[in-house]
């Protein structure tokens, strides 16, 4: 009730003409990210991303000034639907953004289902957010973890690999991705011969890495990220495995992770859509000004939170500011053609990018690109009926 009459006053407030000298109401963004935890630095390159892009449209989208409202969601699903509660119910924000982990996502996605907020998903890549739980007021700027994990699968059965060990954390995202992998490498001829896992956000691999040893396969796939990756990587290296069975993994593996990771990570061949060389005039341009601002590299991360603030600004272009016009919004962002760093992507019916997927190689502190794996590829949405 609460929410349908704060709705109302949105909208009475946008639609009606504004007299002169008066502003239309600052667009309320939740951010609902990690900033604590293994995900922290994905969460803030995320907000940097997004940040980023409001502040070249000169500090609005949809003509309206914005006003950030922060939680902090420590990639913890057990607090997810107390925090977007309060962003919705509280703060009553005109729009969700998050987040990183797929468990804090799909609370997410229920409570913006429930209550008609919109929400854009700037990582998290749980299938069922645009699957089983699509709804017209739900869009995603980044990625399912089907995806990367289904393009890797087919460049290793046609590099003739035939026996890999997939490894990765025992939740939404991790099975997905070797899901994913898996579907496409025993489609082309291989096999995945053991599905090893451990739970989020662990990283006590040494049990796992011995037996990684003992099963000799010819290489292993592997999805982790943020700290967690950081460390896998480390230790793989360091129980010297890398020389006999190569690792490969989704992008996630090696993604804002360089630094930390080192030699460690020298010459791993990852999937992922963005890669550290695009070397496209949009691609360029957004790295030199993220790096301006943040004195920092970008990664992944703060492409997609740049997409995410890109995706809002183009439905809120056709509404006039208006985040309650949620037909219209979904109309204008179905037919765009999002000009991102990663490369002009669209989005599918059931709202997730349809994007290149690159192969990349780590080549000194760059995911450098190598080919593109899988040209526009669409998650299949199972579940999506929309
Ligand atoms: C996820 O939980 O969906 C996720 C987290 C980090 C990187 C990629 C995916």
């Amino acid at each position: 009730m609460n929410f349908i009459r704060t709705s109302l006053l949105v909208a009475c407030a946008i639609a009606a003409p504004l007299a002169i000298g008066q502003t239309a109401p600052k667009l309320k963004v939740g951010l609902m990210l990690p900033y604590t935890g293994t995900y922290a630095s994905l969460g803030t390159a995320i907000e940097n991303g997004f940040r980023l892009y409001v502040t070249e449209q000169g500090g609005k989208i949809g003509g309206r000034e914005v006003e950030y409202i922060k939680v902090d969601d420590e990639s913890d699903p057990s607090k997810a639907t107390d925090n977007v509660n309060k962003l919705v119910k509280r703060d009553h924000v005109d729009v969700l953004v998050g987040s990183v982990h797929s468990g804090v996502a799909m609370a997410m996605a229920k409570v913006a289902k429930d209550t008609g907020t919109l929400l854009i998903v700037p990582n998290a890549g749980a299938e069922a957010v645009t699957g089983s739980m699509c709804a017209p007021n739900i869009f995603r700027s980044s990625f399912t973890n089907w995806q990367p994990g289904y393009a890797m699968g087919e460049y290793m059965a046609k590099k003739g690999l035939k026996k890999v060990v997939t490894i990765t954390w025992k939740y939404a995202a991790g099975d997905e991705s070797a899901n994913g992998f898996k579907e496409a490498f025993e489609k082309n001829g291989g096999k995945v011969l053991k599905e090893l896992n451990l739970p989020f956000p662990n990283v006590e691999f040494q049990a796992l890495l011995t037996e990684i040893a003992a099963t000799k396969p010819d290489a292993v796939y592997t999805f982790f990220a943020g700290g967690g990756a950081v460390k896998f990587v480390k230790d793989y290296a360091a129980a010297g495995l890398k020389k006999n069975i190569p690792l490969y993994g989704a992008g996630f593996t090696t993604d804002g992770t360089l630094e930390a990771q080192g030699d460690a990570a020298a010459d791993v061949m990852t999937t992922l859509h963005y890669a550290d060389s695009l070397g496209t005039p949009r691609d360029n341009a957004f790295r030199l000004a993220y790096a301006k601002t943040y004195k920092l590299q970008p990664d992944v991360y703060a492409v997609q939170g740049y997409d995410a603030a890109q995706i809002l600004g183009i439905g809120l272009l056709a509404t006039k500011g208006d985040a309650s016009k949620k037909a219209e919004f979904a109309a204008a962002v179905e037919k765009a053609r999002i000009d991102s760093p990663r490369g002009t992507f669209t989005l599918s019916k059931s709202h997730n990018p349809v994007q290149d997927i690159y192969l990349r190689q780590v080549v000194g502190k760059e995911n450098k690109l190598v080919s593109v794996a899988s040209k526009a590829l669409a998650d299949p949405a199972r579940g999506c009926k929309m």
